[in-house]
């Protein structure tokens, strides 16, 4: 293991620091959902301490009763900063971005913007669960476009749902997930601005939801979906609650692209009323000064991709597995298993090992399960082990 260890003594590997004593005191849902004996790598929550100029943020908060409700632009300013150092992207206008609760709370609201009742909403399947409980709970139709079999975005299924889409004349939306949960596929420039392209001949609104943005390895590029060419129409949904583990920290910013700016403008001012001061604070400081540690979790997590891949390769062969840049999360394919169609059910009722069901995702899900990287190597290849013990 150690040859494979990143970390420095100034930053040290924060995936290395908890230990399951500690983890198990912890009392958010991913903690909480399962009896003690059960080992959770479910839900998109990461085992870390609280980046440390995060945790002063809001110490001197508290310190300082400085509780009541968010104001001004630092959330955004902190962002655009972020997104010209990390991505290169020069043109996100803090006049065009508004505070929303949390990134599903801000897809809703931009939805509500550009379709009505009824309209369709078009995903690429497999895809985090919760877009299809969102949309279908504010009563639009899901029209599912699935990955290609590299887990990429087929262009051939996206025109075929965008036609289905717009039939009779109706509006209709795109939730592009990029960096795409739960496969961790980075989509490149040319698929974004192939689908910018896609989207503008049928008219359908792109809603990208980049929550998983600052989360891709270091060797690898995300392309803010807002950057490429004719995507100005379009609308990004940005937080950094995925990436420095806030999301008990409620806050996230909706982004217009140029031609998007009066649907945004419309948005009604009591959705700002959602996000929370401490939220605000927090995110602020992640952005401006937690690039360090977010860079030494990116390092972390690209060990544990190779970790993962060496113990199924060991102990779970029959399980496919495709490492992707993006996301702390792995898509594993264990249809050759014989465990049916959930086999999340069999690694938790035998395994004591709680994995996210691939059916749950959509169509494509079945037969697979979506396990979180974010822990520490140990917890991980505790993890195989139990999934091999419940064959
Ligand atoms: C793709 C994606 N979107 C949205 C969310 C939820 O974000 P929020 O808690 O800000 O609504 C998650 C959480 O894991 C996610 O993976």
């Amino acid at each position: 293991m150690e040859d494979l260890a990143h970390g420095s003594p100034d930053h040290p590997n924060p995936l290395r620091r908890l230990t399951l004593e500690q983890l198990r005191r912890r009392t958010s849902v991913k903690w909480r959902a399962y009896p003690e004996d059960v080992l959770p790598l479910w839900v998109a929550e990461m085992d870390v301490p609280l980046a440390e100029p995060v945790a002063r943020a809001i110490t001197e908060a508290v310190e300082r009763g400085d509780t009541g409700y968010p104001a001004g632009t630092a959330y955004a300013e902190a962002l655009a900063s972020f997104a010209s150092e990390r991505w290169g992207w020069e043109t996100l206008a803090v006049e065009r971005t508004r505070l929303v609760p949390d990134v599903m709370l801000g897809i809703v609201e931009i939805l509500k913007l550009v379709t009505g009742p009824d309209d369709a909403v078009v995903v690429n399947c497999p895809v985090y669960t919760p877009f299809y409980q969102f949309v279908e709970h504010m009563r639009r139709r899901i029209v599912e476009a699935p990955l290609d079999a590299r887990l990429r975005i087929d262009l051939t299924a996206l025109e075929d749902a965008f036609r289905q889409a717009v039939a009779g004349g109706r509006r209709a939306a795109y939730l592009l997930c990029s960096p795409h949960n739960p496969t961790g596929t980075v989509h490149t420039a040319g698929e974004l601005a192939a689908v910018a392209a896609l989207a503008d001949r049928y008219r359908v609104r792109v809603v990208a939801d980049e929550i998983h943005a600052p989360v891709v390895s270091r060797t690898a590029r995300f392309v803010p979906y807002l950057s490429v060419p004719g995507a100005e129409g379009g609308f990004s949904v940005m937080s950094a609650s995925k990436a420095w583990n806030l999301a008990g920290l409620k806050a996230a910013l909706a982004v217009a692209g140029p031609a998007a700016a009066g649907d945004l403008a419309a948005m009604p001012p009591e959705v700002g009323h959602g996000p929370s001061h401490l939220g605000v604070i927090a995110h602020t400081a992640a952005l401006r000064d937690g690039g360090a540690w977010l860079d030494a979790v990116l390092d972390g997590l690209d060990d544990n991709r190779r970790l993962l891949t060496e113990a199924l390769v060991t102990h779970l062969p029959g399980a496919r597995y495709r490492p992707a840049d993006g996301t702390y999360l792995a898509w594993l394919d264990c249809r050759a298993l014989g465990l049916g169609d959930d086999p999340a059910a069999a690694f938790l009722d035998r395994g004591r090992v709680a994995l996210s069901s691939g059916p749950t995702f959509g169509t494509g899900g079945a037969g697979h399960v979506r396990l979180n990287l974010a822990t520490s190597p140990e917890l991980l290849a505790e993890a195989v082990r139990r999934m091999a013990d419940a064959l």
